[in-house]
C-alpha cells in the first residue's frame, strides 16, 4: 500500500428534514449568498426548505447556474459577494451548483487579477470562503470532496480545480429530494459515481485490501440500486443507497493508498467542453474504449472486478477480464445509456486528433496510472469510441 495522509472535514447531514438543522452549522451573523441551479428546486419543495432554515439569516438568492457551470455566469455571482460582502455561501442543487460555488469559494478570496487563472494555471486554494451544501442530485461526490469544474464557453475549455481550502462545512444529504430527479439524470449519477470507483479501481494490484473491498462495495451497491431506482426514485430506502453511494464514491477514501486513473475522466471533460455531452455520458463513452485500449495493464484488475463484482467465475484471466468490459457496457446501456461518441453527434471525425492537440499543449502527455498513455493513445482510445 502507498502512504498516504487522508483528512475529510466535511460533516455530513444525512436523513429527512435535515435541512432544517442547517441553522447549527451557518454563524447566525454569517452574511448567506444562497445559489441554486434553473429552477428544480422551486418545483420540488427544496427551496421553501432551505428559505424556511433561512428566514432568521440576512441572505440573498443567486440562481441560475447551468449545468457544467459557465464561468461568465458565475463572474456575475462573483460582483454580487464582493458588492454585498457576502462572508458564507450555501450551494443548492447538483454538483454543478456546487462546483460553481467551490469556484466562487476559492474567487472570492483569490488576490490575482483574473479569477480564470485559478483553473487555468491549475492554481491550488488552501484558503477558500466557507461554504456549505445541500444535495438534490446524488452524482458527483462534490459534496464531500474539495474539486470543481467548471466550464468557459467563449474559449470551449472545461477545466478543473481544487485545494484543501474547498471541502464543503457540511453537507444535506436528504434521500427524498431524489424523487423529483428525471430518469435521465439518475442513470447520469449512477454512471457518474460507478465510473468514479472503476477510476480509483481498475489499475493494477498493490494489495490493497480493504479499498478493493470498499470500491467493489460501492459498485455492487450501485448495480443492486439501479433497477429500483430507475423505476420508482420515490423509494426512501433506495434513494438512500444511491445517494451514500455516491458520496463514498468520490469523497477521497477509497483512492487513498492506491493508484488512480482518471484518464477517462480528462477525455470526457472534453466531450463535453466540445459537444455538451453530459458528463456521465462522455465516461461511458470512453471508459470502455480506454479499457480496452490499456486491457495489458488493468487485465489482473479487471478479472477482479469480473469476479467479485460480475460473479464471472470460469475462463481465463483475459476472458474474465474482456467480460467484465463488456458487463460494464451493459450496465450502461442497460439505464439508456450510449457508449458510442456518433450516437450524439455527426460531428466526430477529426475529435480524436483535436482532444489529443489540445492536451498535448497543455502537457498533458502522461495520463493513467502508469503515466503511459500519450497523446497518440488517446487518438486511439477516442477513436475506439466513435
Ligand atoms: O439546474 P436545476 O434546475 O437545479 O436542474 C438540474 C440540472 O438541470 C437537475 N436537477 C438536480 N437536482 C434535481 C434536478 N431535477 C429534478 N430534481 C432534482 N432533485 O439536474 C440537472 C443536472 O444537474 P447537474 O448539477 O449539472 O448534474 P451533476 O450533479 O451530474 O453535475 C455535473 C457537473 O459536475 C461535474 C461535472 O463535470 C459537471 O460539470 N463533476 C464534478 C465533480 C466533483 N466536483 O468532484 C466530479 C465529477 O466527475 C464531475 O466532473
Ligand atoms: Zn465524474
Amino acid at each position: 500500500m502507498n502512504n498516504f495522509s487522508f483528512q475529510n472535514p466535511t460533516k455530513i447531514l444525512f436523513g429527512k428534514d435535515q435541512v432544517a438543522n442547517i441553522t447549527k452549522e451557518i454563524p447566525a451573523n454569517a452574511k448567506v449568498l444562497m445559489l441554486f441551479g434553473g429552477g428544480s428546486i422551486k418545483k420540488n419543495g427544496v427551496y421553501e426548505q432551505v428559505s424556511a432554515a433561512l428566514k432568521n439569516y440576512d441572505y440573498i438568492e443567486f440562481g441560475g447556474i447551468p449545468p457544467n457551470p459557465e464561468y461568465s455566469i458565475l463572474m456575475d455571482a462573483l460582483k454580487i459577494i464582493k458588492e454585498k460582502n457576502i462572508d458564507f455561501l450555501l450551494a443548492v442543487g447538483g454538483g454543478s451548483v456546487i462546483d460553481g460555488t467551490k469556484f466562487l469559494s476559492a474567487a472570492a478570496l483569490y488576490k490575482g487579477e483574473n479569477a480564470w487563472d485559478i483553473l487555468k494555471k491549475g492554481i491550488r486554494t488552501e484558503k477558500g470562503m466557507p461554504f456549505g451544501t445541500v444535495l438534490t442530485l446524488p452524482a458527483t461526490g462534490s459534496e464531500m470532496n474539495s474539486g470543481a469544474v467548471v466550464t468557459n464557453k467563449e474559449t470551449q475549455e472545461k477545466l478543473g480545480m481544487g485545494g484543501p481550502g474547498l471541502f464543503p462545512q457540511f453537507s444535506v444529504l436528504d434521500p427524498s429530494f431524489v424523487s423529483t430527479i428525471p430518469e435521465k439524470q439518475l442513470a447520469n449519477g449512477l454512471t457518474d459515481a460507478f465510473t468514479h470507483v472503476l477510476e480509483q479501481y481498475l489499475t493494477y494490484p498493490i494489495d490493497a485490501k480493504i479499498q478493493d473491498r470498499f470500491a467493489e462495495g460501492i459498485l455492487v451497491s450501485l448495480i443492486e440500486t439501479a433497477p429500483n431506482l430507475m423505476k420508482n426514485p420515490s423509494d426512501y430506502d433506495t434513494a438512500a443507497n444511491f445517494m451514500w453511494s455516491c458520496t463514498m464514491a468520490l469523497n477521497g477514501l477509497i483512492q487513498k493508498g492506491v493508484p488512480t486513473d482518471w484518464a477517462t475522466h480528462m477525455i470526457g471533460h472534453e466531450l463535453t467542453a466540445l459537444y455538451g455531452i453530459d458528463h456521465a455520458r462522455t465516461l461511458a463513452i470512453i471508459g470502455p474504449s480506454l479499457y480496452q485500449h490499456t486491457f495489458e495493464q488493468k487485465k489482473e484488475k479487471l478479472a477482479q472486478y469480473a469476479e467479485r463484482v460480475w460473479d464471472i467465475k470460469t475462463g481465463s484471466l483475459e476472458e474474465k477480464a474482456e467480460k467484465a468490459i463488456e458487463k460494464t457496457v451493459e450496465f450502461f446501456n442497460s439505464l439508456g445509456i450510449d457508449t458510442k461518441l456518433s450516437k450524439y453527434t455527426d460531428d466526430y471525425k477529426d475529435t480524436a486528433s483535436f482532444i489529443s492537440k489540445r492536451m498535448t499543449e497543455r502537457g498533458w502527455t502522461a495520463l493513467g496510472e502508469n503515466k503511459k498513455i500519450t497523446p497518440s493513445d488517446v487518438v486511439k482510445i477516442v477513436e475506439g469510441a466513435y
